[in-house]
């Protein structure tokens, strides 16, 4: 990191305690086009960041911070196809997978949007003949049922984006199993028909311990109803390990593949979206894609201060570093994006949990936030105390759609904005110890009574949110939507100068796992294995006969 940043990071905290004694009330109260002043639209897509205690020099410093750290370049270089991830040695360009036919993409001089294109032509012709009933099952009957057998970035994103856009799933039913917890893979066969079911096997590597076991458990189940032959047209994979894919068996015109400048998180775009697109066609994925296109032009040309993903990351990197909060929250305020804060787990803290810079060294603030959250109006009747009252602030960000898909139930989605509004305007207005009492009073409540309760009923305020709205979730929407959360992500790894498109961290765990099964198995523990887990392996092992 530069002495540039780290200076600028030293201005924000200074001014940050100069600014100590700002409430949101009364920074609204000084400026009646703060709203104005701190949003940003991109048409019916607006980011609203004026409940959060930046200030005109707040703001000022942030995207100083950001020209120093060399966002705009870093963007660039990225946007272009030049090796970013140092420690894998490899281009960054998920964004490449979206654009539109006709456009060039070079990654080591190569074009690489023909392939691009090929692989989505041969994914919409197999989507579009499972969703027609002309690729069949085995015995010709057509496929009901389509299991995504994947899971992180080869899950997570096709199981979000495929409840997000239910309105639009006009194709067979989906599943995703994801875990090695053979309750998963066991508990969706239960109710399927091998006869119409079709496997999609999503695995980068594919050597993933848990999406293999499942694999391989599937097979099995599918083989033992209709014979092996029955596999080759019950199975497609999407990898880019096209040879260990054709080991598994399955049939070259039924695998798609992809690139490894495709980070698993960021690979939604790819053929890793094929249980999407089998869902709702692909007229609607190329839309989704279209979304996600378009927001990557804002985010390479406009100009810093207008770009919605850096206001955004800017707001992350003050909440984060400045005001020290380890936590965001997101909370749609939209059902159908209930798997989004998921989603969000892995794509940021899988991206930004890094505590080296890009050239190895330890990082001099903190990195990457602990992304939490539900849908609202649930959270509100679960954990939303803790974020009016608890000692510790948590940013909140929004979602809210301004329309909703539902027929004759427009009332509900009145009473859903209503909660979301009120839920930012709390955390920011809050009610001083004077407005509870005085409420107490006004309701009947004795003097001495109204004393003793007042003290519960006092909410802090000035409690930072960020809202996202948008017209209606559909697919361009989404892609816009998940588009914008990527180069956030992007933008707040390039001001902490780490690398976040690799993913070390997930490693020792892995290997562990593989060398403790045989354990496992054999009920021995290693002499290497601590007192603890070779307490709680004899513990399990007793108690697995009884
Ligand atoms: O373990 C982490 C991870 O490597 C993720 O980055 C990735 O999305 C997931 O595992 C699945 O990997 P694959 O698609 O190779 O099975």
């Amino acid at each position: 990191m530069s002495a540039d940043v780290d200076r600028i990071f030293d201005t924000l905290a200074e001014h940050r305690a100069r600014e100590a004694g700002a409430t949101l009330p009364g920074l609204f109260a000084a400026d009646p086009e703060r709203f104005n002043r701190f949003s940003l639209r991109l048409d019916d897509l607006l980011l609203d960041y004026s409940k959060t205690s930046l200030t005109e020099t707040t703001r000022a410093l942030l995207l100083d911070l950001a020209r120093a750290a060399g966002v705009e370049a870093k963007r660039d270089a990225m946007l272009s196809g030049v090796p970013i991830n140092l420690t894998e040695k490899r281009a960054v360009l998920h964004t490449a997978l979206r654009r539109r036919a006709g456009e060039v993409v070079l990654v080591d001089g190569q074009d690489v949007m023909p392939e691009v294109a090929g692989v989505l032509a041969a994914m919409g012709v197999f989507a579009e003949g499972v969703r027609a009933g002309t690729v069949t099952g085995e015995g010709g009957e057509r496929f009901t049922d389509v299991v995504n057998i994947g899971i992180g970035g080869s899950d997570l994103g096709p199981a979000m984006a495929t409840l997000a856009l239910a309105p639009y799933h006009d194709g067979p039913r989906l599943h995703f199993v994801s875990n090695v917890d053979g309750a998963h893979l066991y508990d969706t066969l239960k109710s399927l028909d091998p006869k119409t079911t079709l496997f999609i096997v999503a695995s980068k590597t594919f050597t993933t311990q848990e999406t293999m076991a499942n694999a391989r458990s599937a097979r099995a189940w599918l083989a033992g109803a209709l014979g092996e032959k029955a596999v080759g047209s019950h199975f497609a994979a999407v990898s880019t390990a096209l040879d260990k894919v054709a080991a598994f068996g399955i049939a070259s015109d039924r695998i798609f593949g992809f690139w490894d400048w495709v980070g698993g998180r960021y690979s939604i775009w790819s053929a890793v979206g094929l249980p999407l697109m089998i869902a709702i066609g692909t007229e609607a994925f190329r839309s989704f894609l279209d979304g996600a296109t378009d927001l990557d032009a804002h985010f390479a040309t406009a100009p810093l201060e207008e770009n919605l993903p850096v206001l955004l990351a800017l707001t992350g990197i003050w909440h984060r570093d400045i005001c020290g909060y380890a936590t965001r929250a997101v909370i749609p305020y939209d059902q159908h994006l209930a798997r989004l804060p998921a989603y969000l787990q892995q794509l940021d803290m899988e991206s930004n949990g890094k505590r080296v810079t890009r050239e190895g060294k330890p990082v001099s603030h903190d990195t990457g936030p602990v992304v939490w959250g539900e849908p609202g109006t649930n959270g509100q009747h679960a954990f939303f105390q803790l974020i009016h009252q608890g000692t510790s602030p948590v940013p909140v960000e929004f979602l809210i759609a301004a329309r909703g898909h539902e027929p004759g139930l427009e009332r509900h989605h009145a009473m859903l904005m209503a909660n979301c509004l009120a839920q930012s305007e709390a955390l920011m207005r809050g009610r001083t110890l004077e407005e509870a009492r005085d409420q107490l009073l006004a309701k009947g409540v004795g003097a001495e009574e109204a004393d003793r309760l007042a003290p519960h009923r006092v909410f802090p305020g000035s409690r930072p949110s960020v809202s996202i709205a948008y017209g209606i979730l559909d697919p361009y929407a989404l892609g816009r939507i998940i588009a914008l959360y990527e180069h956030r992500v992007f933008v707040e790894g390039a001001i902490w100068d780490i690398n976040s498109f690799d993913q070390w961290g997930v490693e020792l765990g892995k290997e562990l796992a593989d060398t403790l099964l045989p354990a496992v198995e054999s009920g021995v523990a290693p002499p290497s294995l601590s007192g603890s887990s070779a307490g709680l392996l004899a513990h399990l092992t007793a108690q697995a006969v009884a």
